[in-house]
């Protein structure tokens, strides 16, 4: 078993008059990222900043690496890296001067380990570059530099991929996973992306107005919502003749398709495959010239999440 870096235990928060998190209980592991996903004002960030110290714990119990984030504030802050809101970064001076400034507001951090954070990230050759030149993907990756160098165990991370193009998410992508799978850290990133979260998560949670709904893994929150029936589409040289040659088989529903000689087939999932092969071998045996068929993936992750949210809110629209 993976060892239990971060507890969360009926964790609840008031500030003001309103209770912005209500009882939220969980784990995240060693060597895994847990994404934490939900839509805007859901309490992500307010729970990530009393993980990382920022805001008071005043319901509910948190230990990081078994430290008791109460009584034992400090060591338990040992083991925590993140980045909350914007890394902020001194523009005029260099990646390398930035992080020797941090650096020199802690103990026994070698100029070796941050030679290794640097690669870590991959920065080392824009390292001594002024940080005013970087782009917005290398001030995030400079900040995960900046959370790692202490080696904590647990790296929190709000929202690290806004404002990021598709390459500079995945490089980022890629240095978390490499952190969590190789060097054991456990990760803890959130978003309000689904789709982003299938790609970088192991395990995920689905916080939505201060309650958290569900954890578990990405692949079962896929399938425990992924739908009774699948959908194909096929081109064909003959639509009409198509059609005809497939109607009545049982359990094909059939209808035309948007684009010319294409035909939308709707099968029940279970005997998807079985159909699949039924349907092509009746229309070469008809003489129909089949070109290509494609599976449409009508229930992307990010309608699973919104079912999932709106469930929650009781089908309010979205605040
Ligand atoms: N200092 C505060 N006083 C009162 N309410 C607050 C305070 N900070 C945040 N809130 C409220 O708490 C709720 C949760 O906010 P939080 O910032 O944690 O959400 P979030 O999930 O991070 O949202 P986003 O995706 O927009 O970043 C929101 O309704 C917000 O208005
Ligand atoms: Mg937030």
């Amino acid at each position: 078993m993976a060892e239990v870096i971060l507890h969360i235990e009926n964790l609840s928060k008031t500030l003001g008059k309103r209770e912005i998190l209500h009882n939220i209980s969980f784990d995240t592991y060693s060597g895994e990222v847990f994404g934490f996903l939900g839509p805007n004002g859901a309490g992500k960030t307010t729970t990530i900043k009393i993980v990382a110290g920022l805001l008071t714990l005043d319901e509910g119990e948190i230990s990081i690496c078994g430290y008791d984030l109460r009584r034992d504030f400090e060591r338990a802050m040992e083991n925590v890296g993140g980045i909350v809101e914007n890394p902020e970064f001194y523009g005029y001076l260099s990646g390398w001067e930035n992080l020797r400034q941090y650096a020199a507001m802690r103990d026994g951090i070698t100029d070796v380990r941050l030679r290794e954070v640097v690669h870590m990230v991959g920065l080392d050759n824009r390292i001594h570059d002024k940080v005013s030149k970087y782009s917005l993907g290398m001030r995030q990756r400079l900040g995960v530099a900046q959370a790692m160098m202490h080696r904590p165990r647990l790296l929190i991370l709000d929202e690290p991929t806004n404002g990021l193009d598709p390459a500079s998410i995945k490089a980022l992508r890629d240095i978390l996973k490499n952190l969590a799978h190789e060097e054991g850290v456990a990760i803890m990133v959130s978003s309000h992306l689904m789709s982003e979260m299938e790609l970088m998560c192991d395990r995920v949670g689905v916080i939505v107005n201060g309650s958290l709904q569900s954890v578990q893994p990405i692949e079962e929150l896929i399938a425990a919502t992924s739908p009774d029936y699948a959908e194909f589409v096929y081109h064909v040289g003959d639509a009409q003749k198509a059609e005809e040659a497939l109607l009545g088989m049982q359990d094909v529903q059939l209808a035309r398709g948007e684009e010319a000689n294409t035909l939308l087939l709707t099968f029940p999932s279970h005997e998807q495959y079985t159909l699949l092969a039924s349907v092509n071998r009746k229309l070469i045996t008809s003489g129909i010239s089949l070109y290509t068929v494609s599976k449409r993936e009508n229930r992307r992750l990010e309608d699973v999440f919104i079912e999932l949210t709106q469930k929650a809110k009781g089908g309010d629209q979205i605040d």
